[in-house]
């Protein structure tokens, strides 16, 4: 499927500069939460003595994956497996580019056979698998922006991950420090917006960064839009877009109004049973490239 243009009609020449058209809709892959729960705590947001709605979750998830057919996304399951309530995210299970999947490894034992699961599913799927040797959890960490990847450490992915992406994938690899516990994934402070690239293709939450690396989001995204605190709370930088059309929470209301007056499409779903484990829209998507 090809996506003509990126959003025409209501878009100013400013923030239409880094469009090209022809641009092909994302091909994604995505994991039901059937066997959902928070049975263990790694990271701020889960609390597993509180009770969790694993049918309310499948209904929310459902409303998801409509969501991105109904845009014309290309969705991929991937079957879930029980004992690992955290595979519905996704976003950790690898980071695919030029049909190379680099797998996960994951910081904590409770996830450590999604590795496995997700590296068997790239490899049955058409991908030259690159098993990692350093701890990552891919793309929840590894965000690509036009050719360059932005990858995220600090919490969950190593240092020495972010040499092995740039060896595996020949591309500018640029280290962002994750220092808010709650922000432990750069997909949770960081959205991209236009994967085109450009001046305002990202949004961000400054106070989820070091100085340096906000230095540097200043100076490669100097038109970026600013996320307030409420609408990261909700994790509404965990979100998706095509370019045109971004995918986030519905509870992030600012951080619409902010797409929308760029000229960009926001599309809100309600995802408040997955946020208890502390994944949101993005989390729940993984892009095959
Ligand atoms: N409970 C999961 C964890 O802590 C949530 C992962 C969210 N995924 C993401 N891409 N941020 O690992």
């Amino acid at each position: 499927t090809v996506i003509e243009e990126r959003c025409p009609e209501n878009l100013t020449d400013a923030a239409a500069a880094p469009t090209a058209s022809g641009r092909t809709a994302p091909r994604v892959l995505m994991c039901r939460p059937e066997h959902f729960t928070v049975s263990y705590r790694i990271n701020p947001w889960m609390y597993p003595q509180q009770p969790t709605d694993t049918s309310l979750a499948l209904r929310q998830w459902q409303e998801l994956y409509r969501t991105y057919q109904g845009l014309g996304f290309q969705v991929e399951l991937i079957d879930p497996e029980p004992g690992l309530p955290d595979m519905v995210y996704a976003a950790n299970g690898g980071f695919t580019l030029d049909g190379v999947a680099y797998t996960a490894k994951f910081r904590h034992a409770e996830r450590g056979p999604e590795g496995p699961a997700y590296g068997a599913w790239f490899g049955a799927h058409g991908f030259q698998v690159a098993e990692a040797v350093s701890v990552n959890e891919g793309e929840g960490d590894f965000m690509l922006v036009g050719d360059t990847i932005f990858a995220g450490t600090g919490f969950r992915s190593d240092d020495a991950s972010h040499d092995e992406l740039r060896s595996i994938f020949d591309r500018e690899v640029v280290t962002l420090r994750l220092v808010d516990p709650r922000f432990y994934h750069l997909d949770t402070a960081f959205a991209v917006l236009d994967p085109a690239g450009g001046p305002a293709s990202v949004a961000y939450l400054p106070s989820a960064f070091d100085e340096a690396s906000l230095a540097i989001l200043r100076t490669r995204f100097p038109d970026a839009i600013l996320a307030t605190q409420a609408d990261a709370e909700v994790l509404g930088l965990n979100s998706f877009s095509d370019g045109c059309n971004v995918v986030i929470a519905s509870r992030a209301e600012t951080f619409a109004r902010d797409l929308t007056d760029r000229g960009f499409r926001p599309h809100g779903v309600d995802l408040s049973e997955l946020l208890r484990g502390g994944g949101g829209v993005k989390c729940c998507t993984l892009v095959l490239r």
